[in-house]
């Protein structure tokens, strides 16, 4: 049975949702099907296609009654939306269905296990861990609701900040799921919760404490092995900043380490911060059919989306590029998904291109382009000081990516792209060049820019709202620059 909410918000999309054009999304970043878009939920395999749910509120660009949107995908990259999953229609949830995950139950039926949040008379917010099940389409919430609650929390923990689970199921049938909490001093913490059937759980451990290093709460927790290695993957709100590896505010981190099955505590024994741009939150992995590791993130940043005019958008929020994720040498490493290949057409390229000056190249520019650049030094004695690109331009806006070598310093810049606001607009990545040379692998589509530096060892991710007649890219080198590069257009004519 669907409630009138959920009734009510599915009818609204289906209405609104039809007046937006595709031309003014992007081309193959998902976007919400109306209204606010946040974190990335249950993204999962389920009966042969990709789902993918999302922090949504149908009825305006702005964060509100959350509830779950829902889109399909064969191949991560082309979307079809479905109705609404979830709306906050329960004593529960009230005030909101938070994030959370999927998995499957042993009888096929898609399980949802998500944080359904409710104040009481006083304000207090309690944040509970919540089931729907369902087939797909339509998701029934279960009457044992909520399955995990404060009760089972250990003591010192925070009530109204006990989040975002994400399930996985274990090769021998138990259903396992880790959520954020913090404790009174705002210290992030993660719990490990077990179910052997998916509906009843106990609390097994605290996985990891934040002592202090990686902000206060922590939220989206994912937990998985890859390549021999024990990852959490962790949203840390309020960071300070540390040299140019974490920023302040609410940024990504990867813990890389491994499990003590007798402890049951996870210890870490590299940390790194997930992506170096300004867009980037909250992201989800998935386990494609094929066994690669694919993570998606929330392409916006808290901070600037309430400096943002919204007010004429149809709709608010992206999703990233998804993302093939494995470890090496103790690094998360990120290459947008191969899937990205086939939509490549209208190849140009140049080889041995000196830059010493502004320089445009015939056949290079557009809005949805895949570029691959290898940058260099002319003479190795006599190194540039600044090479930059500038893309979504026109004569008055520009973003541009410039890399200092002598400082090894890669920065985004979209103080140009056209916004009236002092938000976020520059971010810095400390970089490592190979052999003296910077490999970049920059994807636009429309409203975003993904830089993956020196094959995935570094992304740099960030929205721009230009124009998109905006669509101009130029080459500028302070010095003698040599570039090869090679682009693509991307989803040409679709
Ligand atoms: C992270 C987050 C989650 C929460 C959701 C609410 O972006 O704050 O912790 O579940 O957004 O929309």
């Amino acid at each position: 049975m669907i409630s009138e909410k959920l009734a009510k918000a599915r009818e609204y999309e289906k209405q609104t949702g039809k007046k937006i054009s595709k031309d003014s999304r992007p081309k193959f970043h998902l976007t919400p099907y109306v209204g606010w878009m946040n974190d990335p939920n249950g993204l999962s395999f389920y009966n042969g296609e990709y789902h993918m749910f999302y922090q949504y509120n149908p009825y305006s660009t702005v964060w509100d009654s959350m509830h779950w949107g829902h889109a399909v995908s064969r191949d991560l990259l082309s979307w079809e939306y479905l109705p609404a999953a979830l709306a906050p229609d329960s004593f529960y949830d009230s005030f909101g269905c938070f994030s959370g995950s999927a998995s499957e139950l042993p009888d096929g039926r898609q399980l949802l296990l998500y944080t359904g949040v409710r104040k009481d008379d006083n304000g207090e917010e309690f944040q509970t861990q919540c089931i729907a099940v369902g087939d797909g389409i339509d998701y029934n919430k279960i009457n044992t609701n909520p399955v995990i609650d404060e009760k089972m929390l250990p003591q010192g923990t925070s009530r109204s900040n006990f989040r975002d689970p994400k399930i996985w199921k274990e090769e021998d049938g138990i259903y396992r799921c880790v959520a954020g909490t913090c404790d009174e001093s705002k210290k992030g913490t993660i719990l490990l919760f077990k179910s052997s059937d998916g509906f009843k759980w106990e609390f097994e451990s605290v996985l990891i404490e934040n002592d202090g290093t990686f902000g206060q709460m922590w939220e989206c927790p994912d937990y998985f092995t890859l390549d021999g290695k024990q990852v959490l993957i962790v949203s840390p709100q309020d960071m300070m900043p540390k040299d140019f590896e974490y920023h302040n505010g609410n940024g990504t981190l990867c813990l890389i380490g491994s499990f003590d099955e007798k402890t049951k505590k996870f210890t870490y024994e590299h940390s790194q911060s997930v992506d170096y741009g300004i867009d980037f939150y909250a992201p989800q992995t998935v386990t494609a059919s094929d066994g690669r590791k694919i993570m998606i993130g929330w392409m916006q940043n808290w901070d600037t989306c309430s400096l943002i005019d919204r007010k004429d958008m149809t709709w608010f929020g992206q999703m990233t590029l998804p993302r093939e994720i494995s470890i090496k040498d103790g690094r998360l490493i990120q290459q947008p998904i191969r899937e990205l290949l086939a939509k490549r057409s209208n190849q140009v390229e140049y080889k041995n291109v000196i830059v010493n000056d502004v320089l445009v190249l015939d056949g290079i520019s557009g809005r949805t382009v895949d570029l691959e650049i290898t940058l260099r030094p002319k003479e190795l004695d006599n190194i540039f000081h600044k090479f930059e690109i500038k893309f979504a331009q026109n004569d008055k806006y520009w973003t541009s990516l410039s890399f200092r070598p002598k400082e090894s310093i890669l920065k985004i810049d979209r103080k140009f792209s056209g916004s009236r606001r002092a938000y976020i607009h520059q971010r810095r990545c400390l970089v490592s060049s190979m052999n003296n040379e910077l490999k970049l692998r920059i994807i636009i589509d429309r409203f975003s820019v993904e830089v993956f530096i020196n094959d995935g060892k570094q992304v740099m991710t960030a929205t721009i709202l230009t124009d998109t007649a905006a669509d101009r890219i130029s080459f500028y080198a302070d010095g003698e620059a040599v570039i090869d590069i090679t682009k693509y257009d991307l989803f040409a004519g679709e």
